[in-house]
């Protein structure tokens, strides 16, 4: 039974890639310009938003048990929408498995979730999976709330086709928003309090844009740009492809400050018959140049990949040499999966698929290594003095948490606010953060902030 209409107050649970963290806060913001409110915490929503992943299989069965889970004690449910995803790839058996779910709306089309909730108020089930042309960029609502760490998509989709992947069909063709938009929305999100602008595409690197000037300009112009706005301390990006990675943005390591000095870019496999069979048009030879060529510039970029381990017909060998990749890059953090055969891509009808339990013994020895490797990355950086970005308080008195340039959590003790620069010296490291020390300098805030 499903007695909400017209609601008053919502919930945005996203799932998966930090992209879906981003559509969840532009839906959230979207209701908010509706006149429907954020739920208070611990209240029930008359209307919530589900926006899943599809990238694993597990990912994409969470959401039926989320959907059960809505159903309140006195038999009702809130009004349902499923997003991301899912809703894209499954639109139509969500529909048909879960009668609670109202709306099923796709990644491309959400800016049309009020007409949406206007039909299912009037009792009405709607699915919009569309792709339109007119994105939905140019109709949501302008930003206005930051924390001090933002994300900005300035890229979606992907024209890769990786055997493996559901991306491609979930989030359609590789689109590029516009140059000035995407400087725009950067400085409302830095009016609004962001200090750090993390840029996500699905291929980041792929972006391609038109500046002031009319010129085709690359990511890296557009990092050159943004790192021109006051008070905006930090720009990341992710995630990248190596085969878009290009001389100018490896350059931009070495002569941008605000770049912060970390590169996540996924290799997935150190076999070469493995990448190929994944289609992953690159070998492992020509990644580790790539690795080599970004170092030349930044030598103390700190790195990271995704692997998945159990591809079909990887054998114990393949999967030394990923091994053996781990070891020779060194990397600062990784995601490591198993392979999970997703419906309609090449991978999932292939021979030789791999038992799950060789696939989770292989993850296990994976993630060994990659601890290990994450643990000496850590180690090496005490003594080291840096910034650290302010994002919330820690648990005991007078503790606060934030990230180095390399991405690593960093707690400290001392005088600070959310937002600030805080110069410290590494003293001590585990395996997943670092301790610091503030050292005598004033925190560096962003006075001329418009939130401030
Ligand atoms: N565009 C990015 C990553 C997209 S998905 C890239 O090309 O690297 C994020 C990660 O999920 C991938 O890097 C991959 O490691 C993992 N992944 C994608 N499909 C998967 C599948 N079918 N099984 C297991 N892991 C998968
Ligand atoms: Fe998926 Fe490959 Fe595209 Fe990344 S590059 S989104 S792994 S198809
Ligand atoms: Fe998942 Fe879609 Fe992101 S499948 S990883 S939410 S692009």
């Amino acid at each position: 039974m499903q007695d909400i209409k017209n609601p008053r107050t919502y919930r945005v649970k996203s799932f998966g890639c930090q992209m879906n963290v981003y559509d969840g806060e532009r839906m959230a913001e979207l209701l908010s310009a509706q006149g429907i409110a954020p739920a208070a915490d611990g209240q029930d929503a008359d209307l919530v938003v589900l926006n899943t992943c599809h990238i694993r299989e597990r990912a994409a069965e969470k959401v039926y048990s989320d959907i059960g889970r809505l159903k309140r004690d006195d038999g009702t449910t809130p009004l349902i929408a499923v997003a991301g995803c899912v809703a894209q790839a499954e639109g139509e058996e969500i529909m048909t498995r879960a009668p609670s779910v109202k709306m099923v709306v796709g990644p491309q089309a959400y800016h049309r979730l009020p007409e949406m909730i206007r039909a299912a108020s009037a009792g009405e089930r709607v699915t919009d999976t569309d792709m339109p042309a007119q994105t939905k960029f140019d109709v949501l609502p302008r930003r206005r709330r930051s924390g001090p760490t933002a994300f900005l998509t300035v890229q979606e989709g992907c024209d890769k086709f990786c055997t493996y992947c559901v991306v491609p069909y979930t989030r359609g063709a590789e689109f590029s928003r516009p140059y000035a938009a995407l400087v725009d929305e950067a400085q409302r999100l830095v009016e609004a309090g962001a200090r750090e602008i993390t840029l996500l595409g699905q291929n980041v690197n792929a972006w391609a844009g038109e500046n002031a000037a009319g010129q085709r300009v690359g990511l890296e112009r557009l990092i050159r740009e943004l790192a021109c706005i006051p008070v905006l301390a930090r720009i990341r990006y992710t995630t990248s492809h190596p085969n878009d990675m290009t001389q100018g943005l490896i350059d931009a390591h070495g002569e941008i400050d605000a770049l912060m000095p970390f590169l996540h870019l996924p290799v997935q496999a150190g076999s070469d018959r493995v990448l190929k069979a994944m289609n992953r048009s690159h070998t492992v030879e020509s990644y580790l140049a790539i690795l080599e060529r970004v170092r030349a510039v930044r030598p103390d970029i700190a790195l990271s990949g995704d692997f998945i381990v159990g591809f079909p017909g990887e054998t114990e060998a393949d999967f030394q040499q990923t091994l053996q990749l781990v070891d020779a890059v060194g990397y600062a953090q990784c995601f490591s999966f198993t392979y999970s055969p997703r419906p309609g891509t090449p991978a999932a009808t292939m021979g030789d698929q791999v038992p799950g339990d060789v696939m989770a013994d292989r993850l296990q020895r994976l993630q060994a290594a990659i601890n290990r490797n994450q643990h000496a990355f850590n180690a090496a950086s005490v003594g080291k003095v840096c910034d650290v970005l302010v994002e919330r308080r820690g648990k005991l008195a007078g503790q606060w948490l934030g990230k180095s340039p390399w991405l690593q959590s960093v707690h400290f003790l001392g005088d600070a606010q959310i937002g600030d620069l805080v110069r410290v010296e590494i003293v001590s490291a585990g395996p997943n953060s670092l301790a610091g020390v503030p050292i005598a300098a004033q925190p560096s805030r962003a006075q001329s902030s418009a939130a401030a």
